[in-house]
């Protein structure tokens, strides 16, 4: 679903950040947690040099073609094309799109992650940077969406996810929010929020934050499997997953 301008707020919050430098996200869950990032937008247009060391790690996964969703504004999908990569990126911000277009991103449009389809071609690698497994919403449209991206990757083909592990905090208002979510039959690290800039708010979401064990579990049987975890200092991991030549794993 293509997001409105007035729900556009990461969109406007990476376009101002292009033009004037400065900007600031929050993010508002559902319990009334309002959290403003401390990475801030210009992580979200940060050089290669500038990324954290698994992020760093990871690229030397990427093969092939490339399809980065929720490439937001554009830094990886624009460090793999300097490299020579044929890569398309798919955002459901239009103004995100237009600031990877500004950026210099040759195929980048608006798309949801729920629209990606055969018509976009084949890919070898399938991005979800900064922490976007989150965009997989819940354990049941996780493994739907798995299903899916499996009819656009080659044989041999590669997700590249991010994601953060939500039992490591000690914060108990997020433990509490934890509880609360397992009490109503939700995965503890299914977060329902928005994203807010100025007076700009997305619609209320599903993001998806996972351990590594509840990853495996989402990915058994979908026709893909976990090739190997990069790990960071923090909370947060890459998952390198492999599709898997089998017939009848659904
Ligand atoms: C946290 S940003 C990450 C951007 C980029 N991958 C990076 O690592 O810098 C999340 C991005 O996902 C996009 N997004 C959110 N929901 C989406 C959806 N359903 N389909 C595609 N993109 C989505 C947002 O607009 C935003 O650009």
């Amino acid at each position: 679903m293509m997001l409105k301008n007035r729900q556009d707020a990461y969109g406007h919050l990476v376009s101002d950040y292009l033009k004037k430098g400065r900007g600031q996200e929050i993010v508002e869950r559902e319990d009334g947690l309002l959290d403003p990032s401390r990475t801030g937008p210009a992580c979200y247009l940060a050089e290669f040099r500038s990324w954290a060391a698994h992020e760093r790690k990871a690229m030397r996964f990427v093969k092939g073609r490339v399809l980065d969703i929720g490439c937001g504004a554009g830094r990886v999908a624009l460090y793999l094309q300097k490299r020579g990569f044929d890569v398309s990126g798919i955002d459901s911000s239009p103004l995100a799109v237009k600031v990877c277009k500004l950026r210099g991103l040759k195929d980048v449009r608006v798309l949801s992650i729920s629209e990606i389809g055969v018509k976009l071609g084949r890919f070898d690698t399938l991005l979800m940077f900064g922490n976007n497994f989150g965009l997989f919403g819940s354990f049941r449209r996780a493994r739907w969406l798995l299903r899916r991206l499996y009819q656009v990757a080659s044989d041999d083909a590669r997700i590249i996810a991010e994601s953060t592990d939500p039992y490591k905090t000690r914060d108990p208002i997020h433990l509490a929010y934890q509880k609360v979510n397992r009490s109503r039959g939700r995965m503890s690290g299914q977060v329902r929020i928005r994203v807010r800039y100025r007076t700009y708010m997305t619609p209320w979401f599903d993001y998806l934050l996972v351990s590594k064990r509840e990853m495996r579990s989402i990915v058994a049987g979908t026709g893909w499997c976990i090739e190997r975890l990069i790990d960071s200092a923090g909370p947060q991991y890459i998952a390198v997953v492999r599709k898997k030549l089998e017939t009848g794993f659904f």
